[in-house]
């Protein structure tokens, strides 16, 4: 198949969203024509006035000037007009196992518009042995089918995409050899792997990380139990002694992918995965443990005190409130029937208070997700900070 970038035309599936918006400018910069395929009517009419459905970098300018390539919809039909069709649906877990549910459905209201010489990707994160499952349902003459993963860090993905290697396997030769030629259009290095050999490198990736963090989050559990400042304590371990130069610092680690892709994995391996197991116990139990040392602080005067969580999102400097540990704790905190505000100026949900308002009014600060903008607060003395993560040094 060989692939010439004027004349392709290319369908993404879930286009609108977090993963398929930013890959489909970037094509579309590369002169190829997309179509962005999604159920979500809002986002696709932001997407076709130039705007973003959600904040990421660098994304609205290259929208803008590809604005005659890249074309939004909420019809299927531009599947069956295309020629490469690019899967970028959510796949989440439900009840500590992959819901693949919609990720399937979706299969079966497309199958009619699939046709066996179109080239079929799937770049969503997936339970391992899912792409054969596809085959499988689709049938034997469906050998265009190809599993590339994404692995850019959420709102990143225009200046990312272009360094990352791109992962590439797929069920066929053919498969692999389009695949190849189409990411050369927007990545340097491509590397070559086998079906499951890309799945697990996509889950392990986000459990790497996870794990890691799991491992500060419980340091600093541990020095919190021992009256210990983990962050002065992780700056002298790092300081001049380079083997402990990655050791990152606490955090509410969540978010669609790095909790979602654990847990997958830990299904997929029937919960044996011991680490994987360890470190969302640590890292999701982080909100518990902030809750419960306020209580052995405080302990009755809590009651009449104000919380202020800084900070909603999954993680600083987005607007996407998925999985976030920030907003477990708003909701513990609420059950316990504690006073608690919050801000967040880029998650858009009612009873949101300024951020000035809610440092003048909290007694406790509790630093939920670090966006840049806070750097220049001023938390003063005589309120109780809870910074995790080491924000304000
Ligand atoms: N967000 C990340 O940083 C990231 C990074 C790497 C991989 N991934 C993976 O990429 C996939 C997509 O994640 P995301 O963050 O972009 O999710 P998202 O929710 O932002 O986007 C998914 C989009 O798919 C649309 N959609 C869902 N079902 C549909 C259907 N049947 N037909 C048409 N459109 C449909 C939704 O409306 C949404 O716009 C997931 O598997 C995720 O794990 C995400």
């Amino acid at each position: 198949m060989l692939i010439n970038p004027y004349k392709i035309k290319i369908t993404i599936i879930g286009g609108a969203g977090h993963i398929g918006l930013p890959l489909g400018i970037l094509f579309a910069d590369k002169g190829v024509n997309v179509t962005l395929y999604d159920k979500n009517y809002y986002a696709v009419k932001k997407i076709n006035n130039c705007q973003l459905p959600f904040m990421e970098d660098k994304g609205k300018e290259l929208l803008k000037k590809n604005k005659k390539r890249i074309f939004a919809t909420t019809n299927k039909n531009s599947i069956s007009k295309s020629d490469i069709i690019i899967v970028c649906i959510g796949t989440p877990v439900k009840d500590n196992k992959p819901d693949l549910f919609y990720f399937f459905k979706l299969f079966k209201e497309i199958k009619n518009l699939l046709r066996p010489d179109q080239l079929l990707i799937i770049r969503s994160s997936i339970y391992p042995g899912t792409c054969k499952k596809i085959h499988q349902f689709l049938g034997k003459k469906f050998t265009n089918i190809s599993y590339c993963p994404e692995r850019v860090v959420q709102g990143k993905s225009i200046s990312e995409l272009p360094k990352l290697p791109q992962v590439i396997s797929g069920i066929s030769g053919r498969s692999i050899i389009a695949s190849k030629t189409l990411f050369k259009l927007i990545c340097k290095k491509i590397i070559i792997t086998s079906i499951l050999e890309a799945e697990l490198i996509k889950l392990f990736s986000n459990a790497w990380r996870y794990i890691n963090f799991s491992i500060s989050n419980e340091f600093y559990m541990i020095c919190e139990n021992l009256g210990v400042d983990f962050n002065r304590l992780r700056k002298n371990m790092i300081n001049g002694y380079e083997r402990n130069k990655n050791i990152p610092t606490a955090g509410f680690a969540a978010g669609p992918c790095l909790y979602k892709d654990t847990t997958q994995l830990n299904a997929f391996l029937k919960k044996s995965f011991r680490l994987g197991s360890v470190s969302t116990k640590i890292n999701q139990g982080l909100p518990n443990f902030i809750y419960k040392k306020l209580i052995l602080k405080f302990k009755d005067q809590l009651k009449s005190m104000t919380i202020g969580i800084l900070g909603l999102t999954f993680k600083s400097d987005i607007d996407d409130l998925r999985d976030s540990l920030a907003l477990e704790l708003l909701k513990l905190l609420k059950k316990h029937k504690l006073n608690v505000i919050f801000s967040d100026e880029y998650a858009s949900l009612k009873k949101n208070v300024s951020k000035e308002k809610l440092i003048s009014k909290s007694d406790i600060i509790i630093i939920g997700s670090p966006h840049t903008i806070y750097k220049k607060l001023i938390i003063p003395k005589n309120k109780y900070l809870v910074d995790i993560w080491s924000f304000f040094e």
